[in-house]
């Protein structure tokens, strides 16, 4: 059995290549707009999301390379959504991943514009796991990504988290929001790499109650090291949330 620190080092290393790679040329003009995208995907992060993409289909037997891509695709949304939840009208944070937040370094409208940048590019680089899965299932893929990003997941979960930003939650309210906020890109992370393994439905069923559980309790830590952790190791401010 491999040791985990090491499994999850040495794929994140794979991810970080890929990613540094992956972003094409814009035209010079909006030369800030790669190097503002650039800046944030390659600021460092655990790289959680693609990690469990391509284990989820080693786990079901299929080659991951093919979807290295793909998996770059999340960690590209996961990047996006912490550049807006950075920004002053949200969360109004000066440090992530150990660096000034994009907007610190590009300014607010930049980095609004990198974020539109990486979550729609994201999308154009997951349509191409078609030369390596039937269509009709990264279609599936993509579908069950956009949902757990937008409007059924982490947009839903950024909105109920501002609108009761200040206020005091019960414990089913901040279930609502973990389960939204952070727990749907997680799930699709897995579910999405289920179905391009051709995942049976026992295996679907276990493996996104898995991602789901995971996902809550991964949130729940976030928050605690929000108030407990060092800023040298979170790599962004603490007592923010
Ligand atoms: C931070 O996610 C935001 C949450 C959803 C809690 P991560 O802790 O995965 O951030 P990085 O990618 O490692 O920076
Ligand atoms: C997580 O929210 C960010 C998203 C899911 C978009 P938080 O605001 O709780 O995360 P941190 O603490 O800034 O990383
Ligand atoms: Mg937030
Ligand atoms: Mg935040």
């Amino acid at each position: 059995m491999p040791d985990i620190a090491d499994y999850m080092l040495k794929k994140s290393e794979q991810i970080n290549r890929k990613l540094a790679e992956i972003l094409p040329s814009v035209p010079q003009e909006a030369k800030v707009l790669k190097d503002s995208m650039e800046y944030s995907l390659l600021a460092g992060g655990k790289r959680l999301r693609p990690v469990f993409f391509l284990t989820t289909l080693e786990a079901l037997g299929k080659d991951s390379k093919p979807f290295l891509p793909f998996a770059c695709a999340l960690e590209m949304i996961h990047t996006f959504s912490l550049i807006h939840d950075d920004l002053p009208a949200m969360d109004n944070d000066d440090y992530r991943r150990g660096k000034p937040t994009c907007h610190k370094m590009f300014g607010e409208a930049q980095a609004i514009l990198a974020g539109d940048g990486l979550l729609t590019h994201a999308f154009a680089i997951m349509t191409q796991a078609s030369q390596w899965a039937p269509p009709a299932l990264v279609l599936q893929a993509i579908n069950e990504v956009s949902l757990a990003t937008g409007l059924d997941g982490m947009i839903v979960g950024q909105v109920v988290d501002v609108a009761r930003d200040g206020e005091e939650l019960d414990l089913a309210e901040l279930r609502f929001i973990n389960k939204y906020k952070t727990g749907a890109l997680f799930r699709s992370a897995v579910r999405s790499a289920a179905i391009l393994a051709e995942a049976s439905e026992a295996q679907l069923t276990a493996l996104t109650a898995f991602a789901e559980q995971f996902g809550l309790a991964f949130q729940i830590v976030d928050d605690i090291l929000d108030v407990i952790g060092d800023t040298k190791i979170t790599g962004k401010t603490s007592g923010s949330d």
